[in-house]
């Protein structure tokens, strides 16, 4: 599958098939984010990946999701973003630094999506949640921010595509 075929065919996946990642795809996903741009090289993502029933359960106890599909999912991939990984801060010139470390991490979250897709497996960026108790949970260092999870899984629903502006809507 070429990126093209993979931007085109990705949907969000709110339901997964019963079925295990193998630990080889899963690393794979996960290359592709490390491989991403970051500004200055700073690479402020990590992502802490969540498969057990009891990590499960402890975040459906703690209500930390909006929505159940997220917990049937085979895998949450917590995306985690360290605003303090960044030495240098020229004021003027660049964002504050949360809002660097937000982007740097949803730039790598777009390759994870997209190598997914091409491998044959669904994902859901979720932003509906509570990123201070999943911090609190998964021991996640307090200095990071959890701007969403994103489930990945085998598909077991074929969404149709979702609407969008037109190109001479967004080229200006
Ligand atoms: C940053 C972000 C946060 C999102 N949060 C949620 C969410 O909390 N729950 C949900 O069901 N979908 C969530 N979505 C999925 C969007 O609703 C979905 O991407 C959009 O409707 C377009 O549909 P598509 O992904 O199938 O093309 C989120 C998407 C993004 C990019």
């Amino acid at each position: 599958m070429d990126v093209k075929k993979a931007i085109e065919e990705r949907r969000s996946i709110r339901k997964y098939e019963n079925r295990e990642i193998p630990d080889d795809l899963l690393r794979g996903v996960i290359d592709s984010a490390r491989l991403a741009p970051s500004g200055n090289n700073t690479q402020p993502s990590t992502y802490y990946v969540v498969r057990d029933e009891e990590t499960k359960s402890k975040l459906r106890e703690n209500k930390v999701f909006s929505q159940d599909f997220v917990y049937n999912a085979p895998a949450i991939i917590v995306c985690c973003t360290d605003p303090t990984a960044y030495e240098k801060h020229v004021k003027g010139w660049d964002s504050p630094n949360e809002d660097r470390a937000i982007r740097d991490l949803s730039i790598a979250s777009s390759f994870l999506v997209l190598r997914a897709t091409e491998l044959g497996l669904g994902t859901c960026y979720v932003g509906w949640l509570k990123g201070e108790k999943i911090k609190e949970i998964l021991g996640i260092p307090k200095e990071n921010l959890v701007p969403y999870v994103i489930t990945l899984g085998y598909p077991a629903e074929n969404p149709k595509p979702t609407l969008r502006k037109s190109i001479d809507e967004v080229l200006l």
